[in-house]
C-alpha cells in the first residue's frame, strides 16, 4: 500500500533507499516516511480541488513530526490541530497559522489565548460553553475570534464504533436541530467573527456516501443561515478518509471529493478539508527487528522490538497492518504472531502472517504513517522509536531514538 516502497532483487526498498540502511545507521525499531509519498498524497487532493477556493488542512494528529509538518508546511497546507501544543508544532515546522483552524471538544482559556495570538484561521467550536469562553477570552484580550461551528450531521460513516464522531450519541459537535440557534447566539456575541460550519463524521470511510449526505445537511444550513443574515466564507468537511491497509477499496481522493465538489458547485465559500490518514498513513512504515522466534503447539511467535508501545492499533482496535520481511528468505514461510516484549497478551502487532524469517532480520508493518508514533507511548519505560524521513536516496532522522535518561529526567525519587 505504499507507493514509493518497492522491492530490488529480494530486499524492500523505500525510494532509493535499502531499508537494511535505515535499520544499519538508525537501529530499531524506527519509523520511516517517505517524503514523495507525502508530496503526491498531499498533491491528489491539491489537483483534485483545483479551480475552487479550498484550504487542505492536514489533520495534525495523525503525525505531528516536525519533519512531516515541515514538508505539508512548504506545500502551502493548512493544519488541523486538537492542542495548543500542535500549534507551537505547526508554528515550528514554519506552518502559517492563518491557514489553522482549532478543532476539539475541550479546548482550554490558555489554549484559546495561544490560538488568538497566533492568530489563528478559525475555532471549531463544539458547544454552547464553549462559544462564551472564546468570547470571554477574545474581549480579555481586546480581539475577535473567527468561529465555526462543528455541527452534527448524524449520519453513519460506517467505520469502527470508536472512529466514528458524527453521530448523535458521540460527544462531538452541537447537535444539528441546535445549530441554528447557537449561530444566532455567536452572531450576537460581540467578540466572536462567524466565519464558517464544520463537521467531521469519523475516520476511516470507505463509502463516499454518508459524506455527501453530511455534505448536503450543512449546505441546507448553511442556506437557512444566510436567510438570517449569517454569512459564512468556509465550509469545512473535517478529515475522514479512509487508506488500504489491507484489502479495503477505499476511493480515489478525486472520486472522494467529487460527490462533494458536485453538492457546493457554484458557491463561493471556501471549502476546508482535514485529512490526516489519506495524507500520511501509507506514506511511512515501522521498521523493527526479529529478537526472537518462539514455536509453539498452537502457533508460532516472532518477537520482535516494536511493540504496542510503539504502534498502538492492532491492539486498540484489532487494527491491521500488513507485515512483510525486509529481505525475501529462501526458505518456506511459517505462520507467526508478531509480537512484543511488553507483558501483556494484548502486544500483538500482526496475528497469522504467512513469513519466511530468521532470527535478526528486519520486517516491516506497513500503513503505520498515520497515528502510529503519534499513539505511541513510554509504557514498560521502553523509549520512543527514531523517526526517519526518506528523500530520494537521502536520509533524515527528523526524530531522535528517546534516550533512557529522558524517560525519567522529569521525576523525583523521595529524599
Ligand atoms: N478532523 C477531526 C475533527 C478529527 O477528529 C479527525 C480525526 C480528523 C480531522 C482526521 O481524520 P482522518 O482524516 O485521519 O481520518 N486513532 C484512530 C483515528 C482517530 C481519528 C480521530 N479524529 C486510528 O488510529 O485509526
Amino acid at each position: 500500500p505504499i507507493p514509493t516502497l518497492h522491492r530490488e532483487q529480494g530486499e524492500l526498498i523505500l525510494e532509493d533507499v535499502a531499508l537494511t540502511t535505515v535499520a544499519e545507521r538508525f537501529g530499531t525499531p524506527v519509523y520511516v516516511y517517505s517524503r514523495a509519498a507525502l508530496v503526491s498524497a498531499f498533491e491528489a487532493y491539491r489537483n483534485a480541488l483545483q479551480g475552487r477556493p479550498a484550504l487542505v488542512c492536514y489533520a495534525v494528529k495523525a503525525n505531528s513530526n516536525l519533519g512531516v509538518l515541515s514538508v505539508f508546511a512548504a506545500l502551502g497546507a493548512g493544519f488541523d490541530i486538537v492542542s495548543g501544543g500542535e500549534l507551537a508544532r505547526v508554528i515550528a515546522a514554519g506552518g502559517d497559522p492563518a491557514k489553522v483552524v482549532f478543532s476539539g471538544v475541550g479546548k482550554t482559556r490558555a489554549e484559546m489565548r495561544q490560538a488568538l495570538e497566533a492568530g489563528i484561521r478559525c475555532f471549531n467550536v463544539e458547544s454552547a460553553t464553549e462559544l462564551d469562553r472564546l468570547n470571554d477570552v477574545a474581549a480579555q484580550l481586546g480581539m475577535f475570534a473567527p468561529i465555526a461551528l462543528r455541527v452534527n450531521p448524524d449520519v453513519d460513516p460506517k467505520t469502527h464504533p470508536y472512529i466514528s464522531t458524527g453521530l448523535k450519541s458521540n460527544k462531538f459537535g452541537v447537535a444539528f436541530d441546535e445549530a441554528l440557534d447557537l449561530y444566532r447566539r455567536a452572531a450576537s456575541l460581540p467578540n466572536l467573527e462567524v466565519s464558517g460550519i464544520a463537521c467531521h463524521i469519523g475516520s476511516q470511510l470507505l463509502d463516499p456516501a454518508p459524506m455527501a449526505e453530511a455534505a448536503a445537511k450543512v449546505l441546507g444550513l448553511v442556506d437557512q443561515l444566510a436567510a438570517e443574515g449569517i454569512r459564512l466564507d468556509h465550509i469545512d468537511l473535517g478529515g475522514g478518509l479512509g487508506i488500504r491497509y489491507d484489502d479495503e477499496t477505499p476511493p480515489a481522493v478525486a472520486d472522494y471529493l467529487a460527490p462533494l465538489l458536485k453538492v457546493f458547485e457554484g458557491r463561493a465559500e471556501e471549502l476546508c478539508f482535514e485529512p490526516g490518514r489519506s495524507l500520511v498513513g501509507n506514506a511511512g512504515l515501522l521498521l523493527t527487528r526479529v529478537e526472537y522466534l518462539k514455536p509453539g503447539e498452537e502457533k508460532n511467535f516472532a518477537i520482535v522490538d516494536a511493540a504496542m508501545n510503539d504502534l498502538a492499533r492492532p491492539a486498540l482496535y484489532d487494527a491491521y497492518h500488513e507485515t512483510v520481511a525486509v529481505i525475501e528468505r529462501d526458505r518456506s514461510a511459517q505462520s507467526y504472531d508478531v509480537v512484543g516484549p511488553i507483558c501483556e497478551s494484548g502486544d500483538f502487532l500482526a496475528r497469522q502472517r504467512e513469513l519466511a524469517i530468521e532470527e535478526g532480520d528486519l520486517i516491516a508493518l506497513l500503513s503505520a504513517g498515520a497515528y502510529g508514533m503519534t499513539m505511541s507511548s513510554n509504557y514498560n519505560t521502553r523509549g520512543r522509536a527514531a523517526e526517519v524521513i526518506v528523500d530520494g536516496d537521502k536520509l533524515h532522522l527528523v526524530r531522535q531514538r528517546e534516550t533512557i535518561e529522558s524517560l525519567f529526567a522529569l521525576e523525583q525519587v523521595l529524599s
